[in-house]
């Protein structure tokens, strides 16, 4: 047993050593095969004595751990936020007021790009790794120790043994590991991430952290909050350097603004050959001496800023413009591009809305175009590189007819866009079963797109109603290409549970125009079932709050085609609930359920709008204040209630504070 104890302890050291080197280091010092025999050698004399596993075992990073929630944790200091600069003059502005603080004293400015991933801070308690906690609201995180502990430039033990040693820094996913992460999902009909950091923050958020495991996701840290060890912000980089922390190289000390300014545009420079996104770079001021003569906002310490990089904006060429149908048979024209690293990620489509945007700007195709990332999410075409190539290009002119259908495209009066108005143009048709099926309307999981062109080509299905008879051609859904049978059942079963659905799921998911999730609510609230609904008039629907003459006209032509109520009774034949449910108390707020209101004044929305939210979630709804009162909901110009209400001591609460505790 001694034996063993000691060949697991040299193996741990070594496999330690190797694994710093390739994570943390980027320097590799042994084969990738021989790092794994080792490692399974380990596995092996693991598995026959669990009794010698500890938690630096690298053998402990696969996770597995698979939770129901993440817990919250507080923050033992707040986690802050920084304030942002765009050009010089906010650099020469931060630096002022330092300067007002900490005027005849030498500071410098320790400059570092701002990785683009999400903030973390991890807690060592005696050397071991306790405790990895999201940034949240700033004073509350989520616990996500368990993903944490399987990223390997992480370490789980360190040499300090301090009671409590704490570290902040930024977990990230690297372009490479990106898009390996987005090609696989390709190839399963997944939807992708927009960008490594969405990437990094949903594998961050998995509650099996095998899959965090699996994604590879890495971290560096930047900052320490043991502060009174060091005297500078880069001397205690250093320390949690030699600890075996991944702490980023492009970093540097300046003087003064102007080198300051000198560093960011290099830090700019090298963005593109990085493995790994940053959006900015982060100025600090470097002695920590200053940092409270400095102080800081509620928000912000004011001895940081971070500097943001304008968007990339790349030149490529458009190889061709395309149009495509939505479900409400908008024309929506996009771009194919000759690839183009933007961003983090290799742009090949960008969207150029419709028609009227495309001709404004003179796109012609395969002309030079700039692109940029909107929000730095989906690219987007800014203009037409006008050089002596784009004269001799054609002109383009916008379609005519549906790409998918072939029938004349409309323009409603005053609306941009074209519309293909077949209402048996198979695009429409299949998108509108997406949105039927969507997360928000009657969220059934398993009916990505491409099944469901798949189910409508092979005339399984071919509207909404349909779907729910999908349960009698189970074995030939089986022979379906890449539908296996557990695929299948857990499809089916969404489906029989999406019968449940309150109706406001339900009406929302009819796709009708101008009917978004909140219309598709209110209706229901007030409407209480499809039947009600069926028979109203245009006068009746606009008389509610909050629908307008344009969505009250929708549902009208909505409901006076034969097919839609030919489409309801199917639905309803299937036994699919069309009533609303969602009434008292169904909704579980520990602020309000149970509780007593009283509404006075002048708020910003009828009475009966609050009545009916505060119902739902269960309160009672009282109209005189008395010592039974948990509420009083108080807008301008309130009188005797409000007066009494302070008498009695009644909480009293404005409309802000009101949607504050239902949470919008
Ligand atoms: S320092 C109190 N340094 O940027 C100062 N933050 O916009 C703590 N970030 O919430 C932050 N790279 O998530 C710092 N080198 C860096 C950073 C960095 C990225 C993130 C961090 C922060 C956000 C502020």
């Amino acid at each position: 047993m001694e034996k063993v104890k000691i060949e697991i302890e040299k193996l741990k050291i070594k496999l330690n050593e190797w694994g710093n080197a390739y994570y943390v280091l980027d320097k590799p010092l042994v084969e990738d095969s021989e790092y794994d025999r080792l490692l399974n050698k380990l596995k092996i004399l693991e598995d026959q004595f669990p009794e010698l596993i500890t938690e630096d075992s690298p053998t402990q990073r696969v996770g597995g751990k698979v939770l129901d929630k993440f817990e919250k944790y507080k923050h033992k200091t707040a986690m802050l936020s920084l304030s942002n600069a765009f050009n010089k003059e906010d650099l020469l502005n931060f630096n002022d007021q330092i300067h007002k603080e900490i005027e005849n004293l030498n500071y410098t400015f320790f400059v570092e790009p701002k990785i683009d991933g999400l903030s973390i801070s991890i807690i060592y308690k005696n050397g071991i790794l306790f405790k990895a906690v999201t940034r949240g609201d700033g004073v509350f995180g989520e616990d996500v120790t368990s993903n944490v502990k399987t990223i390997k430039s992480i370490p789980l033990i360190i040499p300090d043994k301090s009671d409590y040693f704490e570290i902040r820094g930024e977990v990230f996913l690297s372009k490479t590991e990106f898009e390996k992460i987005n090609y696989q999902r390709q190839e399963n009909d997944e939807n992708l991430f927009a960008n490594p950091r969405n990437a990094a923050a949903g594998t961050l958020r998995q509650l099996d952290s095998s899959i965090a495991a699996s994604r590879k996701l890495d971290a560096f840290l930047y900052y320490f909050m043991n502060r009174e060890l060091y005297d500078t912000h880069e001397k205690s980089l250093e320390y949690l350097k030699s600890l075996n922390f991944k702490i980023n190289n492009l970093s540097k000390i300046c003087k003064n603004i102007e080198d300051v300014y000198k560093h960011i545009q290099y830090i700019q420079s090298v963005r593109e050959n990085l493995d790994y996104e940053i959006d900015g770079a982060v100025i600090k001021v470097n002695e920590f001496d200053f940092y409270e003569k400095v102080g800081y906002t509620s928000k912000y310490p004011k001895w940081a800023i971070a500097f943001k990089f304008p968007a990339e904006i790349k030149i490529t060429k458009l190889l061709d413009i395309f149009p495509t149908v939505g479900r409400t048979g908008k024309i929506t024209y996009n771009a194919s591009l000759e690839p183009v690293q933007l961003a983090g990620t290799t742009v090949q489509a960008a969207t150029l809305h419709n028609a009227d945007f495309i001709i404004q700007r003179d796109i012609r195709v395969n002309g030079d175009v700039k692109v940029k990332k909107a929000g730095d999410i989906i690219p987007e075409i800014i203009e037409a590189v006008k050089n002596d190539r784009f004269k001799l290009l054609r002109k383009w002119k916008e379609s005519v007819y549906c790409p998918e259908c072939n029938s004349i495209l409309e323009r409603f009066e005053q609306e941009v866009d074209q519309y293909c108005i077949n209402s048996l143009c198979s695009r429409k048709i299949v998108r509108g079963i997406e949105h039927f099926v969507s997360r928000e309307a009657m969220n059934i999981e398993g009916l990505s797109i491409k099944i469901i062109e798949k189910l409508f080509e092979n005339n399984f299905i071919s509207n909404i109603a349909d779907i729910y008879s999908l349960k009698l051609h189970k074995n030939q859904l089986i022979n379906l290409e890449k539908m296996g049978e557990k695929s299948v059942s857990n499809l089916l079963n969404a489906i029989e549970i999406s019968k449940q659905n309150s109706l406001e799921k339900l009406f929302f998911g009819l796709g009708i125009r101008h009917v978004g999730k909140k219309t598709a609510k209110i209706i229901s609230l007030n409407f209480k079932n499809i039947d009600n609904i069926f028979k109203l008039s245009f006068e009746e629907l606009e008389n509610i709050y909050d629908i307008g003459p344009i969505v009250a006209k929708s549902i009208c032509d909505w409901i006076k085609i034969e097919e839609n109520k030919f489409l309801i009774n199917k639905l309803k034949s299937h036994n699919i609930n069309t009533t609303y449910l969602g009434q008292e108390g169904t909704k579980n707020n520990d602020k309000i359920t149970n509780k007593s209101f009283v509404i006075t004044g002048k708020l910003s929305k009828p009475r009966n709008y609050f009545k009916d939210l505060l119902e739902e979630y269960g309160a009672k709804i009282i109209d005189t204040v008395s010592k039974k009162t948990d509420f009083l909901l108080a807008g301008e110009e309130a009188g005797s209630k409000l007066d009494k209400a302070q008498k009695l001591g009644i909480k009293i609460i404005t409309e802000i504070e009101f949607n504050g505790m239902i949470g919008e």
